[in-house]
């Protein structure tokens, strides 16, 4: 049977695929698993958040959490201490808040949640947070 394209394509093909692999391989990994933080949102935050656009609950939509400005999603009241707080959603602020939110940003935000005290399940909640773009 003759073959509908030049032998060397695929070679070529399979070379590029491997290349771009270890590239994004070799991508500073997140240290946490999104996978395993998608389960930790479920248990612990999808009670109050959507992760859709536009999406509010109890809380906001976390939809492009990473890098949003604090109390920025429109249509959303937020408590004054979070409207008025001026933080910009880094993954080193997440981790500050989502590990006690009602003492780090008191007086008075109103995300009633004691806080996530294991590393690896805030590490992972993370990289997940990260992935909702
Ligand atoms: C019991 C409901 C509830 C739970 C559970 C909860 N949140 Fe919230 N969250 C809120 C509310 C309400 C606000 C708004 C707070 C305010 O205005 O002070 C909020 C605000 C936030 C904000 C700030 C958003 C912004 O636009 O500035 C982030 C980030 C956040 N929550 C992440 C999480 C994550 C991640 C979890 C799970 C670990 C979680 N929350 C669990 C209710 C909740």
């Amino acid at each position: 049977m003759k073959l509908p394209f030049p032998t060397h394509l695929p070679a070529r093909l399979l070379a590029a695929g491997f290349i771009t692999g270890s590239l994004l391989a070799s991508l500073p990994a997140a240290a946490g698993d999104a996978k395993a933080g998608q389960d930790v949102f479920k248990s612990e935050c999808a009670e109050c958040h959507a992760v859709a656009e536009g999406r509010n609950k109890k809380g906001p939509s976390l939809f492009g959490i990473v890098g949003r400005k604090s109390g920025s999603v429109a249509g959303y009241e937020y408590s004054d201490a979070l409207k008025n707080i001026g933080w910009t959603w880094t993954p080193e602020q997440l981790h500050t808040y989502l590990s006690q939110p009602a003492k780090k940003a008191n007086p008075g935000t109103k995300m009633k949640y004691d806080g996530l005290d294991n590393a690896k399940d805030l590490d992972d909640l993370l990289s997940y947070l990260a992935t909702l773009h």
